[in-house]
């Protein structure tokens, strides 16, 4: 698919050629992935960061939020209930939290490992390169970093690095690939709306996700959030001329041009989609592109302090009650929810090559 093709896309209107963008993402999902759905479950094991980045709400500068980390008894009972929910995969998730150290990570990694086999899939921001090469060693598969847009001039507006961060803002494409070398699935993804973005900037960060050929692709909308920076711009009114407009289609139009452009990839029906559209979100996602769902399992005493947009979409109360509710939507859809780690049919390929 060349860059006019899906900057094209993302600027149709045309419900009945919509319809045929969505029905070819969805027949490519199920040749290349097919209909099983796989769950991730989702702990957010800490809110603590060290970075201002302008739009979220667990920014360093936003005295509001609670500040929590989970001990690592709690973190490897979470990874225990999500095994005994059935799941595959567990994916810890926090802010760039600078305190904790990377040997603290490694032997929570080691345990759930041992305790559970589950695949691990972390996403803790910007590390040292030394940190992610011991989280590997300690057993972790996978790594989640989004480089929310690859325009660059934006992405340093909104990113300031931290005083003395190791990677400068802008580096995340190269510390994707630094990822990958090291051994681990690598997941990345854009917010789409973005005050500020183009519709050039997003079909670029389309294409680029075919270039860096990743396992995994998660994207979102952006979502104000009031207590940041950005929250109280309103994407029309950036004052940027081509400025992407986020209506109802946009975050699914991004799920089906990434299947499009990485046919065998993992592509999660996001928190933000379902936050967005509550009732019908997560559906639409999985019908329109997407073969993921990433329950979020952190325990109740947590959830609301890890805000990073408001409103974020819970859909349950408790963990179980989160479980089940997935489950049953992915039954309804006529899917069956997938048994196993769920790697990328793309690393696996690359994996028996060598
Ligand atoms: N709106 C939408 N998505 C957000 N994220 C953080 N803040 C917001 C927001 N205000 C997304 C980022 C990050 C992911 C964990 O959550 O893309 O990578």
């Amino acid at each position: 698919m060349t860059f006019d093709e899906i900057r094209a896309w993302l600027v149709e209107a045309n419900p009945e050629k919509l319809e045929r963008l969505w029905l070819s993402a969805d027949s490519l999902r199920h040749d290349t992935v097919g209909d099983e759905v796989y769950l991730r479950g989702l702990v957010e094991i800490s809110n603590i960061c060290r970075r201002n980045c302008l739009y979220c709400g667990i920014r360093a500068g936003n005295p509001k939020p609670q500040r929590y980390r989970m001990s690592a008894e709690e973190m490897v009972e979470t990874a225990r209930l999500a095994k005994k929910l059935g799941y595959g995969t567990v994916v810890l998730q926090s802010g760039e939290d600078g305190s904790v150290s990377a040997e603290e990570i490694a032997e929570i990694i080691r345990q759930i490992k041992r305790k559970t086999n589950l695949a691990v899939t972390l996403s803790l921001g910007e590390r040292a390169e030394e940190d992610y090469i011991t989280w590997f060693k300690a057993g972790a598969n996978r790594y989640l970093l989004r480089f929310e847009t690859s325009n660059e001039t934006l992405y340093r507006a909104i990113h300031p690095p931290h005083a003395q961060g190791r990677y400068r803002s802008g580096s995340r494409i190269e510390l994707l690939k630094t990822l990958r070398n090291i051994g681990y699935e690598i997941g990345s993804g854009v917010m789409a709306g973005i005050p500020g973005q183009t519709w050039d900037d997003l079909a670029r960060d389309i294409a680029l996700f075919a270039e860096l050929d990743l396992d995994m692709i998660g994207c979102g909308p952006f979502l104000p959030h009031p207590d940041t920076p950005l929250g109280g711009v309103r994407s029309q009114e950036s004052g940027v001329e081509e400025q992407v407009i986020l209506d109802k289609h946009l975050p699914f139009k991004v799920i089906a041009l990434a299947r499009l452009v990485c046919p065998a990839a993992n592509i999660p029906t996001t928190t933000a989609i379902a936050t967005l559209d509550p009732v019908h979100g997560r559906l639409l996602g999985l019908s329109r592109g997407a073969n993921v769902v990433m329950p979020n399992l952190t325990p109740a005493c947590y959830r609301k302090m890890y805000e990073i947009y408001p409103h974020k979409a819970a859909s349950g109360e408790t963990p179980e009650e989160t479980h089940e509710l997935a489950v049953r939507q992915i039954l309804e859809l006529g899917r069956t929810p997938g048994q196993g780690a769920g790697t990328s049919p793309r690393f696996l390929k690359n994996a028996t090559q060598i």
